[in-house]
């Protein structure tokens, strides 16, 4: 079953009088429980799509359908952590306290590996921690859908290559369907159970990652889809 239909998505903004379309009759399915990977050029309408689907902004015209459930958590590419609360109350920020049990908490936190380090502050944190502590928030509400936009874009590349890592972790202790928007191929061939390429605002090509994890970069099948990948990026928009 599907978990996400975008059937005919239209949205463009105006800019200084002037229309600028951004996504044209966009259609796509995110599978439930999948994680699909947005891969485009900068200004290709990856954001906006996310926004869409968190309901942040409206489409034009179009639908967007929810499976069953349409809880969606974002994580952005930078933490937005509130710098004056420890990471345990970052995480919880927002939510009832009534509404989760300290020991949900303490899980959560053990799932994306900061335990120890409940009752630092942002600043004291690493880069990747803090994306660590965003992570956490969203998982904490227990969404259907978690739409993460360049989320490791600005760590360094050990740090991310862990994240990334976590990432396939805590996908299999969760049932929530990720769509990651990133403009690296390797770290969308590294993640992704299906890449889409949005170009000219629509998901101009498919490429379904049917392998297991981790996986290597340098495996022939994951060197056949890049090639594909390139060809089809020297043609977007
Ligand atoms: N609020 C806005 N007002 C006007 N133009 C916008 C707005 N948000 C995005 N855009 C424009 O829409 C296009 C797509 O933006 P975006 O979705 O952020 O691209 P991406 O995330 O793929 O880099 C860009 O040309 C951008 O300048
Ligand atoms: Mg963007």
């Amino acid at each position: 079953m599907a978990g996400i239909e975008l059937r005919n998505l239209n949205k463009s903004y105006t800019v200084d009088g002037r229309i600028l379309p951004v996504l044209r009759d966009l259609t796509l399915s995110l599978e439930s429980g999948a994680i699909t990977v947005l891969l485009g050029k900068s200004g290709c309408g990856k954001t906006t799509l996310l926004r869409l689907i968190a309901g942040l902004e409206m489409p034009d015209s179009g639908e967007i359908r929810f499976g069953s459930n349409s809880k969606a958590a974002f994580v952005f590419q930078e933490p937005r952590l509130m710098p004056w609360l420890t990471v345990r109350d970052n995480i919880q920020f927002g939510l009832r306290r009534r509404d989760i049990s300290p020991e949900d908490t303490d899980r959560i936190i053990e799932t994306v590996g900061l335990t120890g380090f409940e009752r630092a502050y942002p600043h004291q944190l690493s880069g990747g921690m803090q994306q660590r502590t965003a992570l956490a928030r969203a998982l904490i509400c227990q969404p259907s859908f978690i739409l993460m936009d360049e989320p490791f874009a600005a760590l360094d590349h050990f740090t991310r290559e862990d994240m990334q890592q976590a990432l396939l972790e805590i996908r299999e202790k969760t049932s929530a369907s990720i769509l990651f928007v990133t403009h690296s191929i390797d770290e969308a061939l590294t993640l992704g159970d299906e890449i889409v390429l949005l170009s000219g605002g629509i998901a101009a090509s498919h490429y379904p990652v049917s392998l297991p994890h981790p996986r290597s970069l340098y495996a022939d099948d994951i060197i056949a889809i890049r090639r594909q990948i390139i060809a089809g990026l020297e043609h977007a928009l």
